[in-house]
């Protein structure tokens, strides 16, 4: 078996794992108000390929730290993600119609019922951090992760990325500009995805938080450089999402600015610098090189 199907298959199975801890968090769809339920259920229980949730069990893994106790914090990075992919559709945003191959939440609803479960999505992530029962016991490593997670969400990490993408529409942006508004948008959550694993192992050694650090900032640009590729080169029917959008937005993107062979491989050189820097953490970090590939290798 080769190695990316071992990925795969470990994939599968941690997405399974955080797909439960979401559909308990979630409030059923019979619960007053019904409708705005049905909404955050339909946008977050339709197949995502659950990265976020996956990178932070492989540090969990990587560390020692029990799964058990990072299901709550996993379901709440994927809950952020979640709710920014809706807001992200909206007609005064990406405008999209497509997501993980079903109508954008604004469709199935309406743009209303897509802020509103946006909003309230992102108010369960915080309520389930402070209060799963299976949590970190120590209410400092708890207040940590409400910490870490609030910045990577707000003004200086995954807002503050989307108002620099929105703001640079038919821009000819500098590539430091141009990484800065990837590592803001989308690098920040998914390096708090492994981040948060960290902090939930009571005393964790400075070199290997640094190491863990530059790790995820390194893969988390390169999601997106490989998402920009994938803008243009992947197929709507395989991404689930419609292809050419950023084209379409005139959006300032690694292809475009670099090309595409460029763009490919400053996300291998990326993810070089990534896999080094876990070289001290030995054969239990082998899970988290793993998704490191496939994070810039696949195809949706
Ligand atoms: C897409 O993220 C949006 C970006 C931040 C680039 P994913 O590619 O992780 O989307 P899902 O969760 O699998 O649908
Ligand atoms: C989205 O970037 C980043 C966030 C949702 C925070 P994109 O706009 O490139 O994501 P897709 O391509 O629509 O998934
Ligand atoms: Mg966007
Ligand atoms: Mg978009
Ligand atoms: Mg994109």
């Amino acid at each position: 078996m080769d190695r990316l199907k071992v990925t795969e298959e470990q994939l599968s199975f941690l997405s399974q794992r955080v797909e439960s801890a979401l559909e308990r968090w979630l409030p059923r769809e019979n619960i007053h108000p019904a409708s705005l339920h049905e909404a955050m259920r339909y946008s977050v229980l339709n197949g995502g390929k659950r990265i976020r949730p996956a990178l932070m069990y492989a540090t969990g893994m990587a560390l020692g730290v029990p799964l058990k106790s990072l299901d709550g914090a996993a379901a709440a990075v994927e809950l952020i993600h979640a709710y920014s992919l809706i807001h992200d559709d909206l007609p005064a945003m990406d405008d999209d119609d497509l997501r993980r191959g079903k109508p954008t939440c604004h469709k199935a609803f309406d743009e209303a019922s897509a802020i509103l479960a946006g909003d309230a999505i992102q108010a369960l992530a915080f309520n389930i951090i402070a209060s799963d029962p299976e949590g970190p016991v120590s209410a400092t490593i708890r207040l940590k992760m409400i910490e870490v997670l609030a910045h990577a969400a707000g003004s200086r990490g995954m807002a503050g990325g989307q108002a620099i993408d929105l703001a640079s529409v038919g821009m000819a942006l500098s590539l430091t500009e141009l990484e800065d508004m990837h590592i803001h948008k989308t690098g920040a959550l998914i390096r708090t995805s492994v981040m948060l694993a960290a902090h939930a192992k009571p005393g964790i050694e400075t070199d290997t938080l640094g190491r863990l650090d530059h790790f995820s900032k390194c893969i988390g640009l390169a999601f997106q450089i490989h998402d920009d590729v994938l803008d243009v080169e992947g197929d709507t029917e395989i991404l689930g999402k419609p292809q050419g959008s950023d084209r379409d937005l005139n959006k300032p993107t690694y292809p475009a600015i670099l090309g595409l062979a460029e763009s490919r491989v400053r996300a291998l050189d990326l993810y070089n610098d990534a896999t080094d820097s876990l070289s001290g953490l030995g054969d239990d970090a082998s899970l988290l090189k793993d998704i490191a590939a496939f994070i810039v290798t696949r195809e949706s």
